[in-house]
């Protein structure tokens, strides 16, 4: 079965998902940093995320180029006692991600080789011997949209949002394929890499995801929030309420 991550930088945020206990794992980028914990400072919020869910992986960014990378993981991993460091590196353009990962997992470092849209990224990235390797669910399917609507440069410059259910559903099903087919591969024998699916948007997203069987999906906290809930579940427990309180009124008193 799939594991679940919490994709938050908040640290009240995080301690009530760990407390649901769904949650195996953190991940976090620089967009999460802003949005979650904007005025803080890095290195002491990152720290406490580190702590609150020791030992549980916590992927944390650097900047997108090969020495910031590396000075990055030198920096997180010297954190005394603070081993579920997980290092996120780009999957650049230019190879330097993989030339990273290469260095840092030889240093036996932790790696998430993040950003990745492909099938050949996430198995370069598995061949170059990242611990994680992140596939991005919606923004994978919002790239093979805009090259199959040709009125998609014209929608976005004029903010137009719906999109052709002929389009999506194509979208939808190459970035299931996606996973599916990195799943295949990622589960030969000696390959140890783990896939992540990120960029969830909504709570059908995971329904959608869960049929393709990733190893783990990161789940930002205002979808986590809304799984549980369903109107026919309220119902249900609506209807039960009432019976018990009837046979509560009819029951025989000893
Ligand atoms: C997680 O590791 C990713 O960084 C995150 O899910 C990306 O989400 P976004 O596409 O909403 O930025």
């Amino acid at each position: 079965m799939a594991e679940v991550y919490v994709d938050s930088a908040s640290l009240e945020e995080i301690e009530k998902f760990i407390g649901w206990g769904i949650a195996t794992g953190v991940t976090t980028n620089q967009k999460i940093f802003l949005e979650k914990a904007k005025g803080c400072n890095f290195e002491e919020q990152a720290k406490k995320i580190l702590q609150l869910v020791y030992p549980l992986p916590v992927s944390l960014e650097g900047p997108n180029n090969y020495q910031g990378i590396l000075d990055a993981a030198d920096r997180y991993t010297s954190w005394r006692g603070l081993n579920n460091v997980v290092i996120k590196v780009p999957m650049l353009g230019n190879g330097d991600g993989l030339r990273a990962v290469k260095v840092l997992s030889e240093k036996g470092i932790k790696t998430n080789v993040t950003a990745c849209m492909t099938l050949n990224q996430t198995f370069l990235a598995a061949c170059a011997g990242a611990t994680y390797v992140s596939l991005f669910y919606n923004r994978m399917r919002d790239w093979k949209y805009s090259l199959l609507d040709p009125q998609w440069e014209w929608k976005q410059s004029n903010g137009i949002k719906e999109r052709e259910p002929q389009f999506l559903e194509p979208a939808t099903e190459y970035a299931l394929d996606t996973i599916d087919m990195t799943m295949e591969l990622l589960e030969e024998e000696f390959c140890e890499t783990k896939l992540i699916i990120g960029s969830i948007r909504s709570p059908l997203d995971i329904e959608e995801i869960l049929t393709a069987r990733p190893h783990i999906i990161t789940i930002p906290t205002g979808i986590l929030e809304k799984m549980p809930a369903h109107s026919a579940t309220d119902a249900a427990l609506k209807d039960f309420d009432k019976a018990w309180a009837e046979f509560c009124a009819s029951e025989k008193k000893l």
